[in-house]
């Protein structure tokens, strides 16, 4: 069983600590509880997927202790430092353009080209921020399509031991998800409902902020036909066994036995049409690599990337839903 530990000065600086080393701690924030990992480690964030058992990898909320911390990984305009000013820290996760050459992890966005970010409205969760000085990423501490936890109890009863420590500091105040404003485009407008309402956006930014369209409650049915998907310009070809030539490699596990048709080996490909999600077969690792490696081969100008064969398991079921939708769009 994963450990519920009263939120002391000790319990925050053992969480630091394990969050250091690329472990999952389980903490409070003004919503709902979080499962917390080192949004810059993509073999951390990958265990989040594992722990959640999410079919596929949906785009994480990084969480910073200020505004300035923030303003070091997106880009901040005129509305997003309006809101930010008003709302945070609190309840309202803006979805915002990522800068160039950040260091967060591909898998947290999930490959876009935003981020959603967010300062919560907790000490415990703030004290942490502070302690390890990087962005924690941090969804609902609960399995996938299950209710958002608001105690330290439901976070055990949904995940079990999936992480190792749980922050506890009682009942979330808020008890529901934070708002999600999208600012990335001209418009402004709320992906999801949450605490801070329309109204409250609306009053600071002087404009009307919609609902993304498409229900009748406001409430998003399907995030996944909302969401923006990312999908390589190069086709995909999947379970490939052989390479044609001018094809791209994303091999999984060895790929000694990859020949080229009409003769070569993958070996002999050049750097930049090969690579591996993970020579050892870890899921993990490759669920780590994988948007990134996407987009470096789809620099390569090959006539398609051809992905060895994933196994269907665990970590493996969401990176095959995400090449599965790479492959029936390109
Ligand atoms: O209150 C909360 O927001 C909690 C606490 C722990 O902070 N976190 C939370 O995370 O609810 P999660 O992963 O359960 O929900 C994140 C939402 C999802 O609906 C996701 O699709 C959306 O944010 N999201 C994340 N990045 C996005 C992006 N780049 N573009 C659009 N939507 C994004
Ligand atoms: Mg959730």
């Amino acid at each position: 069983m994963s450990r519920i530990v009263a939120a002391s000065t000790q319990a925050i600086a053992e969480a630091a600590f394990l969050l250091k080393e690329g472990g999952l701690v389980g903490m409070p924030t003004e919503t709902v509880y979080g499962i917390g990992a080192n949004a810059l480690d993509g073999t951390a964030v990958a265990k989040i997927f594992a722990a959640k058992g999410r079919p596929s990898f949906n785009p994480l909320i990084a969480h910073f202790h200020s505004i300035i911390q923030a303003q070091q990984f997106v880009v901040f305009n005129d509305r997003a430092q309006m809101v930010a000013q008003a709302f945070w820290p609190g309840a309202l996760t803006l979805i915002l353009p990522k800068k160039n050459n950040t260091p967060l992890s591909e898998l947290a966005t999930a490959g876009l080209d935003t981020v959603a970010v967010r300062v919560p409205n907790h000490d415990v969760a703030l004290d942490l921020l502070r302690a390890v000085d990087f962005p924690i990423v941090a969804p609902s501490a609960n399995k996938s399509g299950s209710l958002s936890p608001t105690t330290p109890a439901h976070v055990v009863e949904s995940l079990g031991d999936a992480v190792e420590m749980i922050l506890a500091a009682g009942a979330c105040k808020v008890g529901l998800e934070s708002t999600v404003l999208d600012l990335s485009s001209g418009k402004p407008i709320i992906l999801r409902p949450g605490a801070i309402t329309a109204e409250d956006l609306a009053d600071v930014l002087g404009e009307p902020v919609p609902y993304a369209q498409g229900t009748d409650d406001g409430a998003i049915k399907s995030p996944g036909m909302l969401l923006k998907h990312y999908a390589p310009d190069t086709p995909v070809r999947l379970n490939a066994i052989d390479l044609a030539p001018g094809e791209a490699l994303l091999a999984f596990g060895s790929d000694k036995f990859m020949g080229i048709k009409g003769g070569g080996a993958a070996s002999s490909l050049p750097d930049d049409m090969r690579r591996n999600l993970s020579e050892e077969g870890d899921l993990h690792q490759a669920a780590a690599n994988l948007f990134a490696m996407l987009k470096e081969l789809d620099g390569a100008k090959a006539s398609a990337i051809a992905v060895m064969n994933i196994p269907e398991t665990g970590l493996g079921v969401a990176i095959n839903d995400r090449l599965r939708r790479a492959a029936a769009s390109g």
